[in-house]
């Protein structure tokens, strides 16, 4: 007889689970530390990689075995460690690199915020506000590292679903765009790169746009146009189409059809609203939206949605949902057009 594969119990089950939070660290101090940069050339024993950025080397070795149990570098019988696939997309570098995302998700606002989700859920509020006082978007202007590390994560992430965007959409009847709080750009320089006949905008706050004016855009600079404001307040008006990536689900309802609105009223005739988020399905499959929605209760107030509760928001401030275009990342176009 075969031997049957056993299921391993449920409490085993559950340690792994529980256990990420180790892994989560241990993978953002690694990167906090700059190892994988440091591991590219050749491989490194703790000893030195102690000596180079003036760690503790038994320490700094009970870090990096750690990482290497789930294949965050790997330890040669020398006791020396190397690269691995998933350690390279750590180094600064790399195309893409989540270091500044693996950095933020270590940084003392961010596990403060996840400490209290429990407040989140018990009054259907954010985080941000009972911890420092401020809203998210508020701490990190008044926090300049930190809006650093934010704004990076940022880019990193659209390094992967910028690309992706750019790739599933027909922007051949657009003819201006603008990116609605597109952070330093990428995701915007990535359209503009693929399709030479766009003129684009790029609208952010104040602080934000400042580095954008020496990041990912510098290339097509000739094709764009820099504007800060309040997207709250307004936003440029006479564009072919609006655009917003992560935007829409940072936000309730009520703020996503005022932004929604003015998108409405600035838009050409025959335009479009592109809305670049997770579309969640309901049932238990798994979706990194539904963790992400998380996130989105902590720190901002806004939620993940369904195509039915997109399809309200777009109907509640002058558009219809025309269609939802899968990408090659997990989000989607949602794509509306005026009522
Ligand atoms: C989750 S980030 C997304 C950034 C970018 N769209 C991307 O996908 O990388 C949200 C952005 O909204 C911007 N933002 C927040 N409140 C804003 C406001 N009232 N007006 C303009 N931009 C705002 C922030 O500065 C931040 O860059």
């Amino acid at each position: 007889m075969m031997p049957q594969p056993q299921t391993p119990p449920a409490h085993v089950g559950l340690l792994q689970i529980m256990n990420g939070i180790f892994v989560a660290g241990a993978v953002s101090c690694l990167a906090q530390l700059g190892i994988p940069d440091l591991v590219e050339a050749a491989p490194k024993s703790a000893q030195e990689l102690a000596t180079q950025i003036g760690a503790d080397p038994q320490a700094l070795y009970r870090l990096l075995r750690a990482t290497a149990s789930v294949g965050v570098l790997s330890e040669g019988p020398d006791g020396k460690f190397s690269q691995t696939p998933v350690s390279a997309v750590l180094r600064s570098q790399a195309t893409p690199s989540l270091r500044a995302f693996a950095i933020m998700s270590g940084r003392e606002w961010h596990g403060r915020g996840w400490s209290h989700l429990d407040y989140c859920v018990r009054t259907g509020k954010q985080a941000m506000e009972q911890i420092y006082g401020v809203p998210i978007f508020e701490f990190l202007k008044q926090h300049p590292a930190e809006s650093q590390i934010f704004n990076d994560a940022m880019t990193e992430l659209s390094m992967i679903d910028g690309p992706a965007v750019a790739e599933a959409y027909n922007f051949a009847g657009i003819r201006t765009i603008v990116d609605i709080a597109g952070g330093h750009g990428l995701l915007l320089a990535t359209i503009l790169q693929m399709n030479p006949h766009l003129q684009g905008t790029l609208y952010e706050m104040p602080h934000v746009l400042d580095g954008a004016r020496s990041g990912p855009l510098m290339p097509v600079m000739e094709r764009c146009t820099l504007a800060s404001g309040d997207m709250f307040s307004s936003v440029p008006a006479g564009a072919d189409a609006y655009i917003m990536k992560h935007i829409i689900h940072d936000w309730p309802d009520d703020r996503c059809v005022q932004l929604l609105q003015a998108c409405r009223k600035g838009v050409n005739p025959g335009g479009r609203l592109l809305v670049v988020d997770s579309v969640i399905q309901p049932g238990n499959d798994f979706s990194p939206g539904k963790l992400l929605d998380l996130q989105m209760m902590i720190f901002p107030s806004g939620c993940e949605r369904t195509e039915k509760q997109f399809r309200d928001l777009f109907a509640a401030s002058g558009w219809r949902l025309n269609r939802i275009i899968p990408t090659a990342a997990p989000d989607s176009i949602v794509e509306g057009v005026p009522a």
